[in-house]
């Protein structure tokens, strides 16, 4: 166990003025959750806007919504390597997980197989079960939700655009969470912009804002108790995320700081005023957390010397790519081990990024008994992910750059 300066890998900061506007929030209920709503409108230019406990909770939302649009259809299309709160959103929401093979030079979708799934013609397909394709920026990486858009010539199949870890990008000035027919955000812990935990849906879709005005009636708030917990936790969260004292949550296993894992029973919420007051000030402080993050991630671009090392798709120009974790591919699994040990040893936050292709996880094995994702499987093997938020400082930077080129022989 190490003791002394350790990066966490992915940190959103939360101050103690936020923690103060999040009990003036709380004071204020409902008049608080209604600012939040209508500076995220106003600010995406969207008519529709709720506020949940999480990302998953808003995914779940939305696919409930969905469904009753569309009751026939029950499969959701997701990229074979993504978050584990993906696929248990989608049993959550009594749904089917189905897959698609990722690029791994993009970790966004294989077109090429996307459009097969998506044409698929007649009674034996799937097609005509297909609910929602979630097109997914994962680790903030930009994927090609107006691609998507052009295969998918169905219009009972919706576009959910998955920017839990990208509020804050921008594609094409085109603000991401808004390309999609709806998308979320998650401001859980060590996402972009964090509020402990939370998730937001924007979409300008009537007929899917209706029924999810439907589904948000249903839901319980937080209680009094559950508040106090949120408020205990994002004070602990101000502390314990600073490099200094993080060695000390990181060395409690039963926190799982890290682990990403499948399950279906979470609870889903509507957003406490709490949490929307410490959101208070988002738009500026997401644009700052939106710029360190960027910088961060050119200077590691410029760091690595071996191209294929690298996401192609990082090397879009002139959009804000500030990515939540900077993915590296490192194809020698020795080389991956002794970086790991390292980091871990020196204290730098570099993480193996999720542990397998969606199709390995145990518990939904039995559905993908017959079919592979080589591409998705082999990333999950290979990748890693490097710190890239604002307690990353420039010699922890450059003593990351010095450990990886060591290893990789430069
Ligand atoms: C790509 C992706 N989608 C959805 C989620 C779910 O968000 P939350 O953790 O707020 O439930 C996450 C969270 O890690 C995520 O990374």
């Amino acid at each position: 166990m190490r003791i002394g300066r350790t990066l966490p890998p992915a940190a959103a900061p939360i101050y103690l003025n936020d923690i103060f506007s999040g009990l003036k929030g709380l004071i204020r209920g409902p008049k608080e959750i209604n600012r939040f709503e209508s500076e995220l409108k106003a600010h995406y230019n969207v008519k529709h806007c709720f506020l949940l406990s999480s990302g998953k909770a808003a995914l779940t939302i939305i696919l409930k919504a969905l469904h009753d649009l569309y009751p026939e259809r029950n499969e959701v299309l997701i990229p074979a390597y993504t978050c584990y709160s993906v696929p248990s959103a989608i049993v959550k929401a009594g749904l089917k997980v189905k897959l698609c093979e990722i690029n791994p030079e993009t970790l966004d979708f294989d077109f090429d197989q996307l459009k097969k799934i998506l044409s698929q013609p007649g009674a034996t397909n799937s097609k005509n079960s297909i609910l929602a394709v979630i097109p997914t920026h994962l680790f903030g990486l930009l994927a090609d939700v107006g691609q998507v858009r052009k295969i998918n010539t169905d219009d009972k199949i919706s576009i959910i655009e998955d920017a839990a870890q990208a509020m804050g990008g921008t594609l094409k000035e085109k603000k991401l969470g808004t390309l999609g027919d709806a998308g979320f955000f998650s401001l859980g812990r060590g996402k972009a912009f964090s509020i402990v935990e939370g998730g937001i849906i924007l979409t300008n879709n009537n007929s899917i804002a209706d029924n999810i005005t439907k589904q948000m009636k249903t839901l319980p708030t937080y209680n009094m108790l559950e508040i106090i917990k949120l408020v205990i936790y994002s004070i602990i969260l101000t502390i314990f995320m600073q490099p200094l004292l993080f060695w000390f949550p990181k060395s409690l296993p039963f926190l799982k700081l890290g682990e990403t894992i499948f399950k279906p029973e979470f609870p889903i919420k509507k957003m406490s005023s709490f949490q929307a007051g410490l959101a208070k000030n988002w738009q500026t402080r997401l644009k700052n957390i939106t710029s360190i993050r960027q910088q961060k991630a050119n200077a590691f671009t410029a760091a690595f010397q071996k191209k294929d090392n690298l996401i192609s798709s990082m090397i879009y120009e002139n959009e804000t790519h500030f990515l939540l974790k900077f993915p590296l591919k490192i194809y020698d699994t020795q080389i991956l081990d002794r970086i790991l040990s390292k980091s871990e040893k020196q204290g730098m936050g570099i993480m193996r990024a999720y542990p397998d292709s969606i199709n390995n996880i145990k518990e939904l094995k039995n559905y993908f008994k017959n079919k592979t994702y080589p591409k998705a499987t082999m990333i999950s093997k290979h990748l890693l992910t490097l710190p890239v938020h604002h307690f990353v400082s420039l010699s922890d930077r450059l003593q990351i750059k010095k450990l990886i080129n060591n290893e990789l022989g430069f």
